[in-house]
Protein backbone atom coordinates (compact mmCIF):
# COMPACT_ATOMS: atom_id res chain seq x y z
CA UNK A 1 0.00 0.00 0.00
CA UNK A 2 1.04 3.59 -0.31
CA UNK A 3 2.21 5.49 2.90
CA UNK A 4 4.14 8.66 3.88
CA UNK A 5 6.99 7.51 5.42
CA UNK A 6 9.71 9.92 7.80
CA UNK A 7 12.82 8.21 8.31
CA UNK A 8 14.36 11.33 9.85
CA UNK A 9 13.19 14.10 11.87
CA UNK A 10 13.56 17.30 9.92
CA UNK A 11 11.33 19.49 7.67
CA UNK A 12 8.94 18.83 5.54
CA UNK A 13 10.83 17.25 3.13
CA UNK A 14 11.63 13.89 5.22
CA UNK A 15 8.02 13.52 4.52
CA UNK A 16 8.06 10.71 1.72
CA UNK A 17 5.40 8.71 -0.11
CA UNK A 18 6.51 5.03 0.17
CA UNK A 19 5.23 1.51 -0.70
CA UNK A 20 4.61 -0.34 2.74
CA UNK A 21 3.68 -3.94 2.69
CA UNK A 22 -0.45 -5.00 3.19
CA UNK A 23 -0.92 -4.82 7.40
CA UNK A 24 -3.05 -6.99 8.45
CA UNK A 25 -5.38 -6.38 12.03
CA UNK A 26 -4.39 -8.20 15.08
CA UNK A 27 -7.04 -8.92 17.44
CA UNK A 28 -9.33 -6.46 18.73
CA UNK A 29 -8.00 -4.42 15.33
CA UNK A 30 -9.99 -3.13 12.22
CA UNK A 31 -8.23 -2.88 8.82
CA UNK A 32 -9.45 0.15 7.38
CA UNK A 33 -9.50 1.50 3.55
CA UNK A 34 -8.77 4.92 4.61
CA UNK A 35 -10.90 7.77 2.90
CA UNK A 36 -9.74 11.04 4.48
CA UNK A 37 -6.08 11.68 6.69
CA UNK A 38 -6.24 14.59 9.50
CA UNK A 39 -3.52 16.85 8.87
CA UNK A 40 -3.31 18.24 12.62
CA UNK A 41 0.01 20.81 13.81
CA UNK A 42 0.79 18.32 15.82
CA UNK A 43 1.72 16.44 13.08
CA UNK A 44 4.07 18.95 12.64
CA UNK A 45 5.83 18.78 15.76
CA UNK A 46 6.27 15.24 15.60
CA UNK A 47 7.95 15.46 12.26
CA UNK A 48 10.57 18.01 13.75
CA UNK A 49 11.14 15.41 16.72
CA UNK A 50 9.46 18.70 19.43
CA UNK A 51 9.53 16.72 22.82
CA UNK A 52 7.57 15.26 24.01
CA UNK A 53 6.43 14.44 20.58
CA UNK A 54 9.51 12.61 18.59
CA UNK A 55 9.10 9.12 18.69
CA UNK A 56 10.94 5.99 16.95
CA UNK A 57 11.77 6.37 13.33
CA UNK A 58 10.67 5.62 10.89
CA UNK A 59 7.23 5.63 11.03
CA UNK A 60 3.84 6.86 9.37
CA UNK A 61 2.76 10.28 10.13
CA UNK A 62 -0.97 11.24 11.03
CA UNK A 63 -3.18 10.43 13.90
CA UNK A 64 -6.49 10.75 12.56
CA UNK A 65 -8.79 10.08 9.71
CA UNK A 66 -12.22 7.98 8.43
CA UNK A 67 -12.84 4.74 6.36
CA UNK A 68 -14.64 2.03 5.57
CA UNK A 69 -13.26 -0.89 7.05
CA UNK A 70 -11.70 -3.51 5.26
CA UNK A 71 -11.35 -6.21 7.71
CA UNK A 72 -11.65 -7.28 11.07
CA UNK A 73 -9.18 -9.06 13.60
CA UNK A 74 -9.95 -11.85 16.33
CA UNK A 75 -11.87 -10.71 19.10
CA UNK A 76 -14.03 -7.62 17.26
CA UNK A 77 -17.61 -7.16 18.22
CA UNK A 78 -19.55 -4.57 17.06
CA UNK A 79 -18.19 -3.49 13.66
CA UNK A 80 -17.98 -5.15 10.57
CA UNK A 81 -16.87 -5.24 7.06
CA UNK A 82 -17.89 -2.17 5.01
CA UNK A 83 -18.95 -0.19 8.56
CA UNK A 84 -17.85 3.37 8.39
CA UNK A 85 -15.23 4.64 10.98
CA UNK A 86 -13.40 7.65 12.08
CA UNK A 87 -10.44 7.78 14.71
CA UNK A 88 -8.11 9.97 16.35
CA UNK A 89 -4.98 9.26 18.30
CA UNK A 90 -3.99 6.54 16.09
CA UNK A 91 -0.75 6.51 14.50
CA UNK A 92 -0.29 5.59 10.90
CA UNK A 93 -3.25 7.07 9.16
CA UNK A 94 -1.36 9.19 6.04
CA UNK A 95 -1.72 6.00 4.39
CA UNK A 96 -3.97 3.98 2.26
CA UNK A 97 -5.16 1.55 4.75
CA UNK A 98 -4.65 2.07 8.75
CA UNK A 99 -5.04 -0.41 11.42
CA UNK A 100 -7.52 0.56 14.39
CA UNK A 101 -8.04 -0.67 17.57
CA UNK A 102 -11.78 -1.67 17.61
CA UNK A 103 -12.30 0.29 21.17
CA UNK A 104 -10.73 3.75 19.52
CA UNK A 105 -13.25 3.65 16.46
CA UNK A 106 -15.48 5.50 16.46
CA UNK A 107 -18.92 4.39 13.93
CA UNK A 108 -19.42 7.43 11.34
CA UNK A 109 -23.31 7.62 10.80
CA UNK A 110 -24.74 7.29 7.20
CA UNK A 111 -25.75 11.16 6.85
CA UNK A 112 -21.97 12.19 7.88
CA UNK A 113 -19.54 12.37 4.86
CA UNK A 114 -16.59 10.62 5.94
CA UNK A 115 -14.32 13.72 4.52
CA UNK A 116 -16.41 15.65 7.42
CA UNK A 117 -15.78 12.94 9.64
CA UNK A 118 -12.19 12.56 9.08
CA UNK A 119 -12.26 16.76 9.39
CA UNK A 120 -13.58 16.99 13.12
CA UNK A 121 -12.23 14.06 15.06
CA UNK A 122 -9.17 15.56 16.27
CA UNK A 123 -9.53 19.39 15.93
CA UNK A 124 -13.73 19.06 16.54
CA UNK A 125 -13.08 17.07 19.50
CA UNK A 126 -10.59 19.18 20.85
CA UNK A 127 -13.15 22.57 20.62
CA UNK A 128 -15.44 20.28 22.25
CA UNK A 129 -13.75 19.64 25.20
CA UNK A 130 -11.93 22.82 25.48
CA UNK A 131 -15.11 24.40 25.55
CA UNK A 132 -17.70 22.32 27.33
CA UNK A 133 -14.87 20.57 30.03
CA UNK A 134 -12.12 22.43 30.75
CA UNK A 135 -13.05 26.13 30.85
CA UNK A 136 -17.13 25.62 30.03
CA UNK A 137 -18.58 29.10 28.47
CA UNK A 138 -21.49 30.12 30.36
CA UNK A 139 -23.93 32.75 28.42
CA UNK A 140 -22.72 36.13 28.67
CA UNK A 141 -19.29 34.70 29.25
CA UNK A 142 -16.35 36.77 27.29
CA UNK A 143 -13.77 34.55 26.15
CA UNK A 144 -10.96 34.74 23.58
CA UNK A 145 -10.53 32.18 20.90
CA UNK A 146 -6.85 33.14 18.65
CA UNK A 147 -6.07 32.06 15.70
CA UNK A 148 -10.40 31.28 14.94
CA UNK A 149 -9.92 30.66 11.48
CA UNK A 150 -7.96 27.56 11.86
CA UNK A 151 -8.78 24.17 12.49
CA UNK A 152 -9.48 24.25 15.77
CA UNK A 153 -10.38 27.91 15.84
CA UNK A 154 -13.73 27.98 13.52
CA UNK A 155 -15.13 24.76 15.67
CA UNK A 156 -14.45 26.31 18.57
CA UNK A 157 -15.74 30.16 17.95
CA UNK A 158 -18.90 28.20 16.52
CA UNK A 159 -18.75 25.97 19.90
CA UNK A 160 -18.36 28.82 22.32
CA UNK A 161 -21.06 31.34 20.45
CA UNK A 162 -23.44 28.43 20.29
CA UNK A 163 -23.26 28.17 24.20
CA UNK A 164 -23.89 31.79 24.59
CA UNK A 165 -20.20 33.28 24.62
CA UNK A 166 -19.26 36.73 23.55
CA UNK A 167 -16.21 35.36 21.39
CA UNK A 168 -13.77 37.98 20.83
CA UNK A 169 -11.36 36.22 17.96
CA UNK A 170 -8.28 36.95 16.60
CA UNK A 171 -6.19 36.62 12.76
CA UNK A 172 -3.74 37.05 11.22
CA UNK A 173 -5.32 38.61 7.75
CA UNK A 174 -8.92 40.33 6.89
CA UNK A 175 -9.95 37.10 5.05
CA UNK A 176 -9.52 34.65 7.89
CA UNK A 177 -11.32 37.80 10.13
CA UNK A 178 -14.66 37.63 8.20
CA UNK A 179 -14.32 33.59 8.51
CA UNK A 180 -14.12 33.90 12.21
CA UNK A 181 -17.09 36.57 12.01
CA UNK A 182 -18.81 33.87 10.27
CA UNK A 183 -18.54 31.47 12.66
CA UNK A 184 -19.71 33.44 14.87
CA UNK A 185 -17.10 35.80 16.87
CA UNK A 186 -18.98 38.91 18.08
CA UNK A 187 -15.49 40.87 17.60
CA UNK A 188 -12.47 39.97 15.58
CA UNK A 189 -8.76 41.59 16.55
CA UNK A 190 -5.32 40.93 15.57
CA UNK A 191 -2.58 39.81 17.69
CA UNK A 192 -1.08 43.05 18.76
CA UNK A 193 -4.75 44.88 19.68
CA UNK A 194 -7.08 42.27 21.36
CA UNK A 195 -6.21 42.99 24.59
CA UNK A 196 -7.43 46.34 23.92
CA UNK A 197 -10.62 45.05 22.03
CA UNK A 198 -11.29 42.40 25.03
CA UNK A 199 -11.59 46.31 27.84
CA UNK A 200 -13.44 47.63 25.28
CA UNK A 201 -15.92 44.76 25.00
CA UNK A 202 -15.84 43.88 28.72
CA UNK A 203 -16.11 47.74 30.23
CA UNK A 204 -12.24 46.62 31.56
CA UNK A 205 -13.28 43.74 33.32
CA UNK A 206 -11.45 41.30 31.41
CA UNK A 207 -12.12 37.78 29.85
CA UNK A 208 -13.41 35.04 31.36
CA UNK A 209 -10.93 32.77 29.48
CA UNK A 210 -8.55 32.63 26.74
CA UNK A 211 -8.43 29.43 24.64
CA UNK A 212 -4.40 30.05 23.24
CA UNK A 213 -3.37 27.64 20.80
CA UNK A 214 -0.80 30.06 19.71
CA UNK A 215 1.72 29.78 22.35
CA UNK A 216 4.57 32.20 22.84
CA UNK A 217 3.63 35.11 20.69
CA UNK A 218 0.47 35.04 22.41
CA UNK A 219 0.60 34.04 26.30
CA UNK A 220 1.50 37.23 28.36
CA UNK A 221 -1.06 39.17 26.06
CA UNK A 222 -3.35 36.60 26.85
CA UNK A 223 -2.70 36.30 30.67
CA UNK A 224 -3.34 40.20 30.70
CA UNK A 225 -6.48 39.95 29.25
CA UNK A 226 -7.98 37.93 31.60
CA UNK A 227 -10.62 38.81 34.49
CA UNK A 228 -9.95 38.22 37.98
CA UNK A 229 -9.83 34.17 38.49
CA UNK A 230 -9.88 33.94 34.94
CA UNK A 231 -8.64 30.84 32.67
CA UNK A 232 -5.39 30.62 30.85
CA UNK A 233 -6.47 27.15 28.54
CA UNK A 234 -3.11 27.08 26.78
CA UNK A 235 -4.23 24.06 24.22
CA UNK A 236 -0.97 24.46 21.72
CA UNK A 237 2.32 26.44 20.66
CA UNK A 238 2.04 27.08 16.74
CA UNK A 239 4.49 30.14 17.30
CA UNK A 240 6.47 28.07 19.70
CA UNK A 241 6.29 26.56 23.42
CA UNK A 242 5.82 28.69 26.04
CA UNK A 243 8.98 29.63 28.10
CA UNK A 244 8.92 28.39 31.85
CA UNK A 245 6.29 30.54 33.72
CA UNK A 246 7.06 31.98 37.44
CA UNK A 247 3.89 31.08 39.51
CA UNK A 248 3.63 34.35 41.43
CA UNK A 249 2.28 35.91 38.43
CA UNK A 250 -1.17 34.44 38.47
CA UNK A 251 -1.50 35.82 42.09
CA UNK A 252 -0.37 39.17 40.44
CA UNK A 253 -2.60 38.92 37.90
CA UNK A 254 -5.75 38.14 39.72
CA UNK A 255 -5.42 35.09 40.99
CA UNK A 256 -5.61 33.65 37.85
CA UNK A 257 -5.55 29.65 36.16
CA UNK A 258 -3.47 28.02 33.87
CA UNK A 259 -4.29 24.98 31.98
CA UNK A 260 -2.03 23.01 29.64
CA UNK A 261 -4.91 20.30 28.30
CA UNK A 262 -4.33 18.37 25.56
CA UNK A 263 -7.44 15.75 23.62
CA UNK A 264 -5.80 12.28 25.24
CA UNK A 265 -7.24 12.94 28.43
CA UNK A 266 -10.56 14.22 27.42
CA UNK A 267 -11.49 10.95 25.55
CA UNK A 268 -9.82 8.48 27.57
CA UNK A 269 -12.64 6.25 28.34
CA UNK A 270 -14.89 5.13 25.68
CA UNK A 271 -17.90 6.76 26.77
CA UNK A 272 -16.93 10.06 26.95
CA UNK A 273 -15.43 8.83 22.97
CA UNK A 274 -18.69 8.17 21.72
CA UNK A 275 -20.19 10.91 23.80
CA UNK A 276 -18.06 13.68 22.22
CA UNK A 277 -18.12 12.32 18.77
CA UNK A 278 -21.35 11.77 19.02
CA UNK A 279 -22.56 15.70 19.52
CA UNK A 280 -20.53 16.63 16.69
CA UNK A 281 -21.70 14.54 14.41
CA UNK A 282 -25.22 14.66 15.29
CA UNK A 283 -24.71 18.93 15.27
CA UNK A 284 -23.11 18.42 11.77
CA UNK A 285 -26.49 16.39 10.79
CA UNK A 286 -28.65 19.06 11.97
CA UNK A 287 -26.37 22.03 9.98
CA UNK A 288 -25.44 23.15 13.53
CA UNK A 289 -21.61 23.00 12.76
CA UNK A 290 -19.83 23.93 9.82
CA UNK A 291 -16.89 21.71 9.16
CA UNK A 292 -14.62 23.94 6.39
CA UNK A 293 -12.14 21.68 4.39
CA UNK A 294 -9.44 24.24 3.28
CA UNK A 295 -7.29 22.28 1.58
CA UNK A 296 -6.94 18.00 0.06
CA UNK A 297 -3.56 16.56 -1.07
CA UNK A 298 -3.01 13.72 -2.34
CA UNK A 299 -0.39 11.71 0.05
CA UNK A 300 2.14 12.28 -2.43
CA UNK A 301 2.14 16.00 -1.35
CA UNK A 302 1.30 15.60 1.98
CA UNK A 303 4.87 17.78 2.65
CA UNK A 304 3.05 20.81 0.61
CA UNK A 305 0.03 20.55 2.86
CA UNK A 306 2.19 20.52 6.11
CA UNK A 307 4.26 23.62 4.90
CA UNK A 308 0.76 25.20 4.10
CA UNK A 309 -0.31 24.95 7.65
CA UNK A 310 3.12 26.21 9.42
CA UNK A 311 3.30 29.43 6.95
CA UNK A 312 -0.57 30.10 7.80
CA UNK A 313 -1.32 30.00 4.52
CA UNK A 314 -4.48 27.91 5.72
CA UNK A 315 -7.93 28.08 7.21
CA UNK A 316 -10.47 25.53 8.79
CA UNK A 317 -9.17 21.49 7.67
CA UNK A 318 -6.59 20.15 5.39
CA UNK A 319 -7.10 16.31 4.80
CA UNK A 320 -5.05 13.97 3.12
CA UNK A 321 -6.14 11.97 0.45
CA UNK A 322 -4.82 8.35 -0.39
CA UNK A 323 -6.95 7.71 -2.96
N1 LIG B 1 -4.08 20.30 23.21
C1 LIG B 1 -4.85 19.70 22.33
O1 LIG B 1 -5.62 18.81 22.70
C2 LIG B 1 -4.77 20.11 20.89
C3 LIG B 1 -5.50 19.42 19.91
C4 LIG B 1 -5.49 19.91 18.61
C5 LIG B 1 -4.73 21.02 18.29
N2 LIG B 1 -3.98 21.63 19.25
C6 LIG B 1 -3.21 22.83 18.97
O2 LIG B 1 -4.09 23.79 18.45
C7 LIG B 1 -3.38 24.69 17.63
C8 LIG B 1 -4.11 24.81 16.31
O3 LIG B 1 -4.00 23.57 15.62
P1 LIG B 1 -4.66 23.37 14.19
O4 LIG B 1 -4.23 22.04 13.72
O5 LIG B 1 -6.11 23.68 14.29
O6 LIG B 1 -3.92 24.48 13.32
P2 LIG B 1 -4.52 25.80 12.68
O7 LIG B 1 -5.12 26.63 13.75
O8 LIG B 1 -5.34 25.45 11.50
O9 LIG B 1 -3.20 26.50 12.16
C9 LIG B 1 -2.43 27.25 13.05
C10 LIG B 1 -2.83 28.74 13.01
O10 LIG B 1 -2.18 29.38 14.09
C11 LIG B 1 -1.98 30.72 13.77
N3 LIG B 1 -0.62 31.13 14.09
C12 LIG B 1 -0.29 32.18 14.86
N4 LIG B 1 1.04 32.29 14.94
C13 LIG B 1 1.58 31.33 14.19
C14 LIG B 1 2.91 30.97 13.87
N5 LIG B 1 3.97 31.65 14.34
N6 LIG B 1 3.11 29.92 13.04
C15 LIG B 1 2.07 29.22 12.56
N7 LIG B 1 0.77 29.53 12.83
C16 LIG B 1 0.52 30.58 13.64
C17 LIG B 1 -2.26 30.87 12.25
O11 LIG B 1 -3.50 31.57 12.11
P3 LIG B 1 -3.44 33.17 11.81
O12 LIG B 1 -2.74 33.28 10.48
O13 LIG B 1 -4.83 33.61 11.81
O14 LIG B 1 -2.62 33.72 12.93
C18 LIG B 1 -2.35 29.46 11.76
O15 LIG B 1 -3.24 29.34 10.66
C19 LIG B 1 -1.97 24.13 17.51
O16 LIG B 1 -1.16 24.78 18.46
C20 LIG B 1 -2.14 22.68 17.91
O17 LIG B 1 -0.98 22.12 18.43
C21 LIG B 1 -4.00 21.18 20.54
Amino acid sequence: MRAVVVGEHGGPEVLQASELPEPSPGPGELLVDVAAAGVNFMDIYQREGRPPYGGGLPYVPGAEGAGMVAAAGPGVSGFAVGDQVAWTGVPGSYAERAIVPADRAVPVPAAVDLEVAAAVMLQGMTAHYLCHSTYPVAPGDPVVVHAAAGGVGLLLTQMAAARGGTVIATTSTEAKAQLAAAAGAHRVAGYQDFGAVVREVTGGAGAAAVYDGVGQATFDASLAALRPRGYLVLYGAASGPVPPFELQRLAAGGSLFITRPTLAHYIASRDELLQRASDLFSWIGAGQLTVRIGGRYPLAEAARAHEDLAARRTTGKLLLLPR
